[in-house]
């Protein structure tokens, strides 16, 4: 055995003792966390070369959640041609003011319901239902009471027109056919014909105890419908309510009978049969390029009878029968497609037609070939009363509406989310309406809406569409895990339009959290506006209404702007993506980044089943794009977490860089907070002016939320 001298040993010892220190410190710093590194984002501003796309932000829209119909669409009163229901008039109750009066109101001449011995009351093939309301014994005020869409609303100094089709008493006996047995309905009461004279026209509390605002019209004696028109003027003292009702009143035996009976507050712009001022305010604002509309699930309709009937949608409101609509409530078609184009032109922006492509929601289809025909010639002249001149049929037709210039078309979707069509007929269909709609017109590019990255097996063979649409509702999760997804698309294949997208948390309306996801996935399709050229939120509305049963007015949760009869509000969500498109350049800045955290995402309950690991997600998103005209720059980014966070960015690549610059903020202390019908500005941006911009600066970004930083730059 070797033996040491004692110096040998003291090294020896010295030397395991430097080894141990080494070992210490390596093993220390291999199992301390490591120390985090600030994110840095460097912007490379001398190649921002590639275009923002034109049309990248726009809207969304269909009858869903009432929309339109105690929504959009300004009309007031509910079920106002008696088609809602077949059995009983919705939305329509009898008023009597005294208890002992005797009188009774009954929907009548409902389609195939119709009693043959009640017969008689259609106005035109679009009026075929009516509401009858028999005076016996008036004592006092009698009439019918509409509750509007979840109330009828009341603001001061208003004025309000109202109309509606009116007849008085008719006594003749009705027709009956040989062949029809005798009548079932027991026969109208006898009464003395006093129908003619005054009718009181007003809007009241519920109780009828407050009279917000009152007029008269004067029924001529006729057994013909006539329509009359009054206006009605609330003080100015009075406080805005929603909970009121609409009444037509007589205090005179008889019976009357009632059709297209309307009130209409003012509308924006003092458009005829136009729009709720504080909601077309709020669309105004967020600046959208184009409206993709009919739909959704509201083009397809129901069954293959059921896509949207653009014809019957024009005209006179007289003329229009409604149609049953896809989200359990018919559809009035008040808002029909001439006002669908028109509110594009309110907005600035330009329609995304949608054209029913034969293919309805219960999973039936039309073939492609001679079938499918006239659904094709049917969307071709659709496109024609949009876009055709005076001198062809439909553009005269759109000229008599009101209309005489084409509106601006480039795009037309060929159906709606064709993926669910099983029976893969989509490849056929979608080519014989691109043949038609591109012989016709070339200027005009058709949209698929089976993209190829999703349903490969699915997709349109032979010539690839030049667009396809790609619907995306996630939770936040998943935006965050795939907000990068086209940084990897291929540039050779169609572009994309992103049809329909929400991340979908929060309810009637998103949450803070649900913001947080969108942004991020905006930053995505704003960095690859190249490729995404188009994109919209689904779905933007919701009336966010519950019945006194607690039935709710909506369908679908987590959308965009809620409202109830009165007032309206923006999600988080809204404020996001107006700041997105007001904030926008028309060139993307490339970005690097380094340093970015990850956090883990939580396992889904499957995954978890399946033993999959978790996945890890960055915490901060970001995008840039610049003015090239002004030398502006948008830098947007989003933190995602509880944190403050540190951001060093780097712009490299400019000449100068003004100290000051503008920060939009959106941001909350929790991810699910919101803003509701109660309380409707919890989450909105916050503006204020920052200092020390220089082209290296550091930024502490807020948690939970969305920065934007307006910087000016020079050469
Ligand atoms: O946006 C709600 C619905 O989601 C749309 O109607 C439909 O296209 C999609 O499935």
């Amino acid at each position: 055995m070797k033996k040491f001298s004692n110096v040998e040993f003291i090294m020896k010892q010295k030397t395991v003792k430097k080894l141990r220190l080494l070992l210490l410190i390596a093993t220390g710093f291999a199992f301390k966390p490591a120390l985090a590194q600030t994110p840095v984002i460097t912007l490379n501003l001398a190649n921002a070369n590639t275009n923002v796309s034109p049309m990248l932000y726009g809207l969304m829209t269909e009858e869903i959640n009432h929309s339109y119909d105690g929504g959009l669409y300004a009309e007031l009163i509910r079920n106002r041609i008696f088609k809602d229901s077949k059995t009983s008039p919705e939305g329509w109750s009898l008023v009597k003011d005294n208890p002992s009066a005797q009188a009774a109101i009954k929907l009548i001449a409902a389609e195939e319901h119709v009693p043959n011995d009640e017969r008689r009351n259609a106005i035109n093939g679009a009026m075929i239902a009516c509401l009858r309301l028999t005076v016996e014994k008036p004592e006092g005020k009698v009439g019918i009471a509409n509750e509007g869409y979840w109330g009828i609303p009341v603001n001061p100094s208003t004025t309000y027109k109202a109309s509606f089709y009116i007849k008085g008493t008719d006594r003749r006996e009705p027709p009956r056919r040989a062949w029809e047995p005798k009548p079932t309905t027991p026969p109208l009461p006898v009464i003395e014909n006093n129908t003619p004279g005054p009718i009181t026209v007003s809007i009241e509390s519920n109780d009828g105890k407050t009279i917000y605002a009152t007029g008269t019209i004067n029924l001529e004696k006729s057994i013909y419908w006539k329509q009359y028109e009054v206006n009605l003027t609330t003080a100015s003292d009075v406080k805005p309510t929603k909970d009121a009702r609409f009444v037509i009143s007589t205090n005179r035996t008889g019976v009357y009978y009632f059709n297209l009976v309307s009130l209409f507050p003012p509308t924006y712009n003092n458009q005829p049969n136009g729009f709720r001022v504080d909601l077309m305010q709020m669309l105004v604002n967020m600046k959208p390029k184009f409206l993709r509309f009919p739909g959704g699930n509201f083009l397809e309709g129901p069954t293959i009878n059921d896509g949207f009937p653009w014809k019957t949608t024009l005209g006179p409101i007289a003329n229009r029968p409604g149609h049953s609509g896809s989200w359990g409530y018919r559809a009035s078609d008040g808002l029909g497609l001439l006002e669908f184009l028109e509110w594009n032109e309110d907005m600035g922006a330009e329609p995304l037609l949608a054209v029913y492509a034969g293919y309805s929601l219960d999973g039936d289809h039309v073939d492609a070939g001679p079938l499918l025909k006239p659904y094709v010639d049917d969307a071709l002249d659709e496109i024609e009363y949009v876009i055709g001149d005076k001198s062809t049929y439909w553009g005269a037709k759109r000229a008599e509406d009101g209309h005489p210039e084409p509106f601006k078309l480039k795009y037309v979707e060929i159906g709606n989310e064709d993926w669910f069509d099983r029976s893969n007929s989509y490849d056929g269909r979608f080519k014989q309406f691109r043949n038609a709609i591109e012989a016709k017109y070339p200027q005009l590019t058709c949209i698929s809406t089976i993209p190829a990255t999703q349903y490969p097996s699915m997709k349109v063979t032979g010539k690839e569409p030049a667009v396809v649409d790609e619907h995306y509702y996630r939770n936040s999760w998943d935006m965050w895990e795939n907000a990068s997804q086209y940084d990897k698309y291929d540039r050779n294949g169609p572009k994309i339009f992103v049809g329909e997208w929400a991340t979908r948390e929060g309810a009637p309306t998103t949450n803070l959290n649900a913001a947080l996801g969108d942004a991020a996935w905006m930053t995505g399709m704003e960095r690859n506006s190249d490729l995404v050229i188009m994109s919209c939120y689904a779905p933007l509305f919701v009336n966010v209404s519950k019945d006194s049963a607690g039935h709710r007015a909506w369908q679908w949760d987590s959308d965009l702007i809620g409202y109830d009869a009165l007032n309206s509000y923006g999600s988080p969500s809204y404020y996001v993506q107006k700041l997105f498109s007001h904030y926008l350049g028309n060139k993307i800045v490339p970005v690097t980044v380094a340093n970015i955290p990850m956090q883990k995402a939580p396992l889904s309950r499957r995954d978890s089943a399946e033993g999959k690991a978790q996945k890890s997600v960055p915490t901060i998103f970001y995008s840039a794009t610049m003015n090239d005209t002004t030398g502006t720059l948008y830098l947007k980014i989003v933190n995602t977490t509880a944190k403050k966070q540190d951001v060093k960015i780097n712009l490299d690549g400019i000449g100068k860089v003004a100290p000051d610059a503008a920060l939009v903020v959106v941001k909350g202390d929790k991810p699910d907070e919101t803003n509701t019908i109660t309380n409707r500005e919890k989450i909105i941006p916050v503006t204020e002016t920052i200092k020390g911009i220089k082209k290296s600066f550091s930024r502490k970004l807020d948690p939970y939320s969305v920065s934007i930083i307006e910087i000016k730059t020079g050469k």
